[in-house]
């Protein structure tokens, strides 16, 4: 039976009033963009941090319908929920602890990075669950992060075959990651190539023939053939945002699959010299209607990106006065609310969306936070519910999901 606010629970639907709007359409394309860039090199869907705030699963299978054949992760605790959604697809995950749990990504059939020290514990793994691990060899060609040195890349290649020959592992795959492929016009992409190249050849004279050879990101895929190989693992570019500064998603050929929207929540005039927010960084220069937006940084909206766009009936205001927890305001000039004149309350506010209408996106954001599309879109909060349009037959019906560890509806109906 319906409840109070027609819906089947009595709750009042959430995404109603906040959500990250996911455009799975836009994902798939976005994926056939960058599988034609990639050609003939496989592509990696990297699905990370719940896909880059858009939610890992849907976008995964979104990902393999379009094309993608491998998912890349972070964690192995990633990968084993994307399992536990029954995703089956070849999976690799490449950043471990001592404390990860190598022994349920053998289980899991998940392919483990292994940059040295995991050797070991990869193996135990394997011997434990007498079934042999899935490794992917990583490489530091320059980025100072993970990965085997080059100077000591031949004893783990040993050591590894040794494995290998015992039956406990597979090198599946070699790979190593690039420091500066978004600056295109950087010579150390040349350096980090002519490094992988190396390494490759003493692994075939040690006997290692993996399936798959993997170095490019996004920028990479979309710069880079060199860089392609057999497999392009690819994240920011299969959420439809360019990696390059002065290049366009648009002109990149991808489509932004997140919009981040809310309703406006009160709307009031206010006199002129109007104080806005906490520390009045911002009075009203005139007698003005001021519209309070629903979200801030608790949301993920950067609480430093004050001037921030946010569109409201066609018209981009900026965010003024300072970012709060849960709100956020803007001056929408005198509308004389009070008098009879329109008020906006109610109506949706996009804070970013794929620009098509020229709307705000994802990298206006980043600019009035001094930071990349990355992490606006990533740190997008679980209060904020995702919800999934253009979902396709094969992967469930539409409608609003709550993204990983989203909150339980949250408004009691009146
Ligand atoms: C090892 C590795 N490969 C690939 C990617 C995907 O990079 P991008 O989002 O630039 O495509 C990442 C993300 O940071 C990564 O850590």
């Amino acid at each position: 039976m319906a409840g109070p606010a027609g819906t089947s629970h009595g709750y009042a639907r959430p995404a109603h009033e906040r959500s990250a709007v996911i455009d799975l359409e836009a994902i798939r394309h976005n994926v056939r963009r960058l599988a034609a860039a990639a050609e003939p090199a496989k592509v990696m869907a990297v699905v990370k941090a719940d896909a880059y705030g858009h939610g890992a699963v849907p976008v995964a299978r979104a990902a393999l319908e379009a094309g993608a054949s491998w998912l890349g992760v972070a964690h192995i605790s990633e990968a084993l929920a994307l399992r536990a959604a029954g995703i089956e697809a070849p999976l690799l995950a490449w950043l471990h602890t001592p404390e990860s749990n190598f022994g349920a990504a053998v289980a899991a059939g998940v392919d483990i990075g292994c940059s040295g020290w995991e050797l070991e514990q990869i193996v135990a793994a394997a011997r434990e669950q007498e079934r042999p691990a899935r490794v992917h060899l990583k490489v530091d060609t320059g980025l100072g992060r993970n990965g085997a040195t080059v100077e000591v890349w031949d004893r783990l290649v040993g050591d590894a075959v040794e494995y290998q020959d015992q039956g406990l592992l597979r090198v599946v795959g070699i790979f190593s990651h690039l420091a500066v492929a978004d600056e295109p016009e950087r010579p150390e992409t040349d350096d980090q190539l002519a490094a992988f190249r190396e390494v490759l050849a003493i692994a075939e004279d040690a006997g290692v023939d993996p399936e798959v050879r993997h170095l490019a990101n996004t920028p990479a895929t979309l710069s880079r053939p060199d860089t392609h190989f057999d497999l392009v693992r690819a994240g920011l570019g299969i959420y439809g945002l360019s990696p390059f500064e002065g290049q366009t998603s648009a002109e990149l050929g991808l489509r932004p699959a997140m919009t981040l929207r809310t309703v406006v929540s009160h709307c009031k005039d206010v006199h002129s010299g109007q104080g806005v927010s906490y520390g009045f960084n911002y009075h009203t220069a005139g007698e003005s209607t001021l519209g309070l937006i629903p979200l801030g940084y608790a949301d993920g909206v950067p609480r430093v990106a004050t001037g921030g766009p946010v569109r409201v009936e066609g018209i981009t205001y900026p965010v003024v006065g300072r970012i709060a927890m849960d709100q956020m305001v803007i001056d929408l000039g005198p509308l004389d609310v009070s008098r009879g004149g329109h008020s906006v309350l109610g109506a949706e506010a996009v804070l970013f969306g794929d620009g098509a209408d020229g709307g705000p996106t994802a990298d206006d954001w980043a600019r009035a936070a001094g930071t990349n599309n990355y992490e606006i879109v990533t740190r997008i909060s679980p209060r904020v519910p995702r919800t999934y349009i253009n979902e396709s037959p094969l992967s469930g019906a539409p409608g609003e999901k709550p993204a990983t560890g989203a909150t339980a509806p949250e408004t009691p109906a009146p």
